[in-house]
Parts: structure tokens; sequence; C-alpha cells
């Protein structure tokens, strides 16, 4: 098990910028690998902030007729806001313009000037305002920034400015990244900075003449100069930790664990950063973790397009933790990632609604209805107890392993499946025959045994999901807040006999809004063919027959109790002569569910089956694998 320290940050968003889905990304990450290292029983700092100096924050002032602190000071709220609403646990929260950081950043300037790493010069070359960089000829085309994902018109500049010696640290950063395959991931990317240092680096311009930028921090051996945004900006993630005012609590924290950041801020941190903090003589963070972009409906995001996604709207529409669950899951680290409203829905209502809901609810309603409301007390356990107890235990184990190889869309995968496993489980079981035959200890012992399953499923979700996981915790009739992994462990943590703090839809089913456009009728258009949405019309969803019966005076039709997600229903349907009641219970059929309740010989069916039929001969439609009931057929 992991005890040890653990220091991730973020990268400091600009204060001018409006948040959007990818900064509440990699914060939401940040905070959920942070509160897994709690879990884990790390000591943990988590770190995120703002980038406040610069043309951009400079420009944006000037635009609205302030000064760039007093700015700063109106747009960083958005970002504190954001993140309370998003309950982001950061231990801190550094601004550029803090007095503690510009100290620090002066410091370490007269440290690298002293050392012989600073000098002046004059440069000619381009400019990229948006990125706040420097190019060389050989990388500018057409007068076009070369960064990823920017591609704006660069300025040719000529001035005098500071250096920093980055060439210097060419031939050792090579090394270190060869030697050290961690230091950036991943491969990949470890791969995109070794083919960026096979040219030959140029040095790094640190400074801005004052008579164009004013809004930074100054040189303390020049003050016609301020600082390079970038040199100031990346210095934030020691200074945050008290470097040079702090050596106590700094070398409690430093090396940072994880520096989080998106692939297009690659560069700055696995050559730039590593060359200064080698010069500072300070050893280098453990890892650099790039991870891929949010594309909209395949699209870059972008404020031209009109596609940029508010966080604020999505978890006001969907909740908190069901976005942060989706954000988690649906991205592979690494790798760029597809947000579509429609992919939402369909993940949400697959693994929430339908795997974790249904479980949750099924297992609560027997607590209810059959034990008054208290946890019951386990009988022996038998195999197929122990096979799921085993299970659950595996998925901690999984679970670790997965965070600690940042690979968070399987660790929320394998609690996924622990919930499908424990669906089956309670289908094998059948709580409710065990029930009505009065086989009261086994039903106990299979109730506590979902109980548990389920106690763990929350402590394993909590960090995603920590409200809803509370919620379920509370439910359970434990106190919530953050779970321990020991606690996890041990099994028997709920104590029979109390009481459970009740039953509640903890994620309701959601419908999706967006059906396909439908191409215009065409005049030679075949009269039965159906527009989609018709077909929409019919609700197809799977349920389980939990009991069958004949129907008194016929000899064709069956009275059926089913299980649609939530809901036992009541469904007549004329199949007896082509099955025995015994053969239907516990199959998983497909029934039209919005259909209008019927009589049917004096008997409401709320429903249809389907079924093929061959003459009087009539055969059920089913499906292929384990799917739990409610599931919708499409
Ligand atoms: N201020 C610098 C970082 C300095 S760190 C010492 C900066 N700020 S930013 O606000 O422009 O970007 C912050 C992060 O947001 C970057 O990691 C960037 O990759 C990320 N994202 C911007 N758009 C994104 C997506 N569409 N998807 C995911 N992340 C994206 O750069």
């Amino acid at each position: 098990m992991s005890i040890g320290k653990f220091y991730i940050t973020t990268p400091i968003y600009y204060v001018n910028d409006r948040p959007h889905i990818g900064h509440a990304y990699t914060t939401i990450l940040a905070d959920v690998l942070a509160r897994y290292h709690r879990l884990l029983g790390d000591r943990v700092f988590f770190l995120t902030g703002t980038d406040e100096h610069g043309q951009k924050v400079q420009r944006a002032a000037e635009k609205a007729g302030i000064s760039p602190k007093k700015h700063a000071d109106e747009t960083v709220v958005r970002f504190l806001e954001l993140w309370e609403k998003l309950g982001i646990t950061n231990d801190s929260f550094i601004r550029t313009t803090d007095g503690f950081h510009k100290d620090i950043v002066s410091s370490v300037l007269n440290d690298l000037l002293e050392k012989g790493d600073i000098y002046k010069a004059s440069y000619d070359g381009w400019y990229c305002v948006t990125c706040e960089r420097f190019f060389a000829d050989k990388d500018v085309v057409d007068e076009k920034c070369p960064e990823e994902g920017c591609g704006r018109k660069v300025e040719r500049l000529t001035e005098t400015n500071y250096f920093f010696r980055l060439s210097n640290y060419q031939d050792w950063l090579i090394e270190y990244i060869n030697a050290n395959p961690k230091f950036i991931q991943p491969d990949f990317r470890r791969n995109e900075t070794l083919g960026f240092l096979r040219n030959k680096l140029n040095d790094l311009c640190i400074s801005r003449p004052k008579s164009r930028l004013a809004w930074g921090i100054d040189l303390p051996f020049d003050s016609d100069f301020v600082t390079y945004v970038w040199f100031d900006a990346l210095l934030n993630y020691v200074s945050a930790i008290g470097y040079k005012t702090d050596d106590a609590g700094f070398n409690s924290w430093w090396p940072a664990s994880y520096h989080l950041i998106g692939k297009d801020i690659l560069t700055t941190h696995t050559v730039y950063w590593p060359a200064m903090l080698k010069a500072m003589g300070l050893p280098m963070p453990e890892t650099v973790f790039a991870h891929g972009w949010w594309l909209i409906d395949k699209c870059k995001m972008s404020k031209s397009v009109g596609n940029v996604v508010n966080p604020i709207e999505m978890a006001d529409k969907y909740g908190v933790d069901e976005f942060r669950y989706y954000l988690m899951a649906e991205m592979t680290l690494g790798q760029d990632a597809n947000f579509s409203e429609d992919s939402f829905v369909r993940r949400y209502n697959d693994i929430l609604a339908n795997d974790l809901g249904n479980f949750i609810s099924r297992t609560l309603k027997f607590v209810e209805g059959n034990f008054a409301g208290k946890i019951p007390v386990p009988g022996e356990y038998t195999d197929t107890d122990n096979v799921l107890r085993a299970t659950a235990s595996e998925t901690i184990g999984k679970v670790e392993k997965y965070i600690t190889e940042m690979r968070l869309d399987l660790a929320l995968g394998s609690v996924a499946a622990l919930m499908r496993d424990a669906n089956r489980y309670f289908d094998h079981e059948q709580p409710w025959t065990l029930a009505k035959t009065g086989q009261t200890e086994r039903l106990q012992t299979v109730i506590y045994t979902s109980c548990e399953v389920l106690r763990v499923t929350a402590g394993l979700l909590y960090p995603v999901m920590p409200v809803k996981m509370d919620e379920l915790a509370l439910m359970l009739g434990v106190s919530g807040g953050a779970p321990d992994i020991n606690g996890l462990r041990a099994w028997g943590g709920l104590e029979p006999g109390i009481a459970i703090g009740g039953s509640k839809i903890l994620f309701p089913r959601l419908k999706n809004e967006q059906v396909p456009t439908v191409a215009p009728k065409k005049e030679e258009e075949r009269e039965d063919l159906i527009d989609y949405s018709d077909f929409a019309k019919v609700r197809l969803l799977t349920a389980k027959v939990l009991s069958a019966e004949s129907v008194a005076n016929t000899d064709k039709l069956l009275k059926l109790s089913i299980e649609v997600g939530d809901e036992v229903r009541q469904l007549v349907a004329g199949v007896a002569k082509s099955y025995e009641p015994e053969q239907l219970i516990g199959k998983t059929i497909v029934i039209v569910s919005n259909l209008k309740p019927a009589k049917i010989r004096g008997i409401v069916s709320e429903g249809m089956l389907l079924a093929a039929s061959d003459g009087d001969s009539l055969r059920l439609l089913t499906v292929d694998g384990d799917v739990p009931s409610g599931s919708s057929v499409q």
C-alpha cells in the first residue's frame, strides 16, 4: 500500500480567461488524484492557481479601463467560485501577483545572474503575443505561431533583453530524460520532447522591456525590464510550498509527484522548467504528465466557433458529481477525448443509473421491506457470496494499481464491473424467492453481502463523486466523509442491526432529447417505411421475470411479475402454449415499456413482451449477455 507524500499541481490558469471544460478537467483530475491518494493514506498537497502577469492581462485591463491588478482581482473570482462549486479540495491557491511569489522570483533571478546563467543581449526574431513566446526563423512558416493549437500571426521584433542559458542544459536534459522514463508521461510525449531536443536549443529570452510590457515582476538587477511570464509562472510550483522561505516545509513536499499539464504546454514544462530547476540546484519533479484535449463533437473548442463548453452550465444541468464522473471516465489519460451530451447521457444511464443505481435500489428495498430498515445479520457465507466478496476486494487492489498508473478510466471501469457482478449475484441468488420461500437466514446473508459491496463501492467512488457517495454512505447507515483504504479492505464494516438512512434514487435515468435529424421524405419512398421519430416513440427495455403463473380459464395466457430497473410490473402475455411458467423465471426479456396499460381477462397488463412467432410456436426475444433490467434496447 502506498504511504508516502503526494504533491500534485495543475497549470496556473490565465486569470483573464473564462474557465472552460479544459480548465475544469485538469483541476477535477488533480482533485480526484489528490482524494485517491488521501484514501491510500498518503500525505497530500494539491496546488492550483492563476497566472496573472503578461500582455494578455495588460491588454484586457486597458480595454476595461482599470489597472491590471484590479482586473485580475475581479477575474480570479471566476476560478475561485468554480473550484468551490466543483468540490475541489486544493490545499493552496497561488496567484502570481502574491507578494511572496514575486519576492521569490526576484531572488531566483538574482541567483541565476550571479551564477552566470543570465546575460543581456540583443534579439531579433518572431514573437507570438498570445503564447508570449519568441521563435527562431526556422520554426516559423507563413508568419504563423508554431505552437500546437495556436497558429496566430507572429510579430517581428528586435530588442535588447535578458537571456537564460538554456542551451547549456541541453545535453544534460537529454541524458536525464533518457535515464528517467517516468519523468515525462505518457511515453509518446517523452519522445515528442526528445524530438524537440534534437535541434540545437536557443537561449531563452526571460525579460520584456517595460516600454512594451509593464505588467510583470521587475528584474531585480534592471528596473527597465520585467520578467517573462513563463519564467514567473513556472516558479509557482516551488514558491507555493515555501522555497527560500520555509526550508522544512519545502523539503517535505518537493519534488512534485505530478505536474499535470495539457499537451500544448509540454515544451515549457519539459524543457524550460527542468533547465531552470537544474540551474537552481533543485531535484526534478517525478513526473510531468500531459493529458490530451477535449474536443467538442470532434472539433476543437474555440470562441469563434462558439462551441466552448461552460463547466458551470454542465454541472447545473447534470449535477456536479455526475459531470466529474463523466470527465474522469470518458478520457483515456494522454489521448484527446470527445465531449458530447449524447455520450454523457449514454454513460450516465449505462453506469450510474443502471449498474450502480439499480443495485443500490434493489438492495435497499429489501433492507427496508424485509428487515424493517436495519442491516441484517449475515449467516454462513456460501461460495457465491465469497466470490463476490473476493471480487470486491480485488477491485480495491485494481483501483489502487490503476490510480498509481494514471489509468483512471480503468479504475472506474473496474468499479462498474464490480456493480455488474453484484447485479448478476443478485439475479442468481433471487432474494425475492428467498423471501417468498421463508429462507430468512440465506436472505440475510445475501442482503448483508450486497450492502457491504455497496459500502466498498461508495468508498472507491468517493474521490470522484464525493457528495453522491456521502449520500450513499448515509443511506447505508454509516457516516460519510473521506474513506480510508484499510476501512474498505476490512469486510464487515456495516454493523448488523443498525438502521439504514432510507433509500432514494441517487441517479434517476435521463432521457436523451437529442434525436438524430431525419431526412425529408422522398415521393418514391415506400409506404410501409416509418420515420426514426416513429420508431423512437416505442420504448424497448430489458426486464427480468420475477414470477410467472397461468391465467385461469385460458390455455394461452401467463401472468408475469417483471422487474424493470427500479420498478416491478405486471404483464399478461400469450406465451402459455410455448412456455411453462417456471421456464420463464429469471429470464431477461425485451418489453415495450410505454404501451398504455390494458386489461386482459380482467388482469391489468403494463406493457408487452416481444417474441418471434413461427405459427403457434413463440420464442421470446432476449439479450446476448448479462444486462441489468431496465436497460434500453436500441
Ligand atoms: N498560464 C499557462 C500555464 C502556466 S503553468 C506554469 C496556461 N494557461 S491556460 O489557462 O491557457 O491553460 C491552462 C490549461 O488548460 C493548459 O494545460 C491547457 O492544455 C488546458 N486546456 C486548454 N484547452 C483545453 C481543452 N480543450 N481540453 C483540455 N485542456 C485544455 O497555459
